[in-house]
């Protein structure tokens, strides 16, 4: 590659990485900025250019304004959150309440009838064992496309100045189902992901973040990065409590030495 464009390329990478870098999760808005309707359309935007497994671009986007849909989705997680506390479930303790007043909202749904469209051994003998390993692949495949989806609507928002947070609605089915009730989603699509973004209230943080030494490996997986099954089980418990504080958790700084 001639000097000037490998210049030009690291350019865009450093204008991307701008974004990238920026990308941090917050979970508190500020509640007296209105979201105006052309960037949940430019957020979305980007979005569409996301890949997806055979081109089936399996998302659909939901962007609730709404104060009363808000409430009712916030309600939705508190609901399972006191449930997890009520059965003495070990987790970070989010703040829920703060969905309701998130200034900009999008839930994003995928719908999960393109995991069907990808050949399987035998279609005519359905979900029997020989091919149901072929349909989950296919479900994860689509799945991995609609958080793609996801990501780059993360960054965009991002790129025009908001935080974002991102709430997960895949695992157990209330939640899911729950949402699709607020926001009249039809059963054929199944709700993932929910998106707040908007300007943060108070101070933000950058969460720590692995090196790239210890994520990257070249030609052969590098041993020395394997966690071992105790460091692994540790990990949310070292967590700093609102799940994923700004440092290292103490055990990664001792092992780093
Ligand atoms: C797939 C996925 C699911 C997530 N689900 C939740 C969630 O349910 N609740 C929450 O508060 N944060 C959730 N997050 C946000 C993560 O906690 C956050 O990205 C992580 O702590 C790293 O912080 P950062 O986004 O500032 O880099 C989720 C993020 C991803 C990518």
């Amino acid at each position: 590659m001639p000097e000037s464009s490998s210049q030009f390329a690291l350019d865009g990478y450093h204008a991307f990485m701008e974004v990238v870098s920026k990308r941090i999760t917050t979970r508190n808005f500020r509640r007296d900025y209105a979201v105006p309707r052309s960037h949940y359309e430019l957020i979305v935007e980007a979005a569409r250019h996301s890949p997806s497994a055979a081109n089936a671009q399996p998302w659909h986007f939901v962007a609730v304004t709404e104060p009363s849909l808000k409430q009712q989705i916030s309600e939705v997680y508190l609901a399972e959150q006191s449930r997890r506390v009520a059965i003495g479930m070990r987790f970070p303790q989010v703040a829920y309440d703060t969905i309701a007043t998130a200034p900009g909202l999008i839930v994003a749904a995928a719908d999960l009838r393109f995991s069907r469209v990808f050949p399987v051994p035998r279609p005519e003998d359905g979900d029997s064992d020989e091919n149901a390993p072929y349909y989950r692949s296919a479900e994860r495949m689509t799945i991995q496309g609609e958080a793609a989806a996801v990501m780059a609507a993360h960054l965009a928002a991002t790129a025009l100045g908001y935080s974002v947070w991102w709430v997960t609605a895949t695992g157990l089915q209330n939640i899911p189902d729950g949402i699709a009730g607020v926001l009249d989603i039809p059963s054929e699509l199944s709700v993932c992901d929910v998106m707040c973004f908007g300007p943060a209230e108070g101070p933000t943080y950058k969460r720590w973040k692995k090196d790239v030494t210890e994520i990257l490996s070249w030609d052969r997986f590098d041993r020395a990065n394997l966690l071992s099954d105790i460091e692994v089980s540790d990990w949310l418990t070292s967590m700093p409590v609102d799940a994923f504080g700004s440092g290292p958790p103490p055990e990664r700084q001792a092992r780093r030495g």
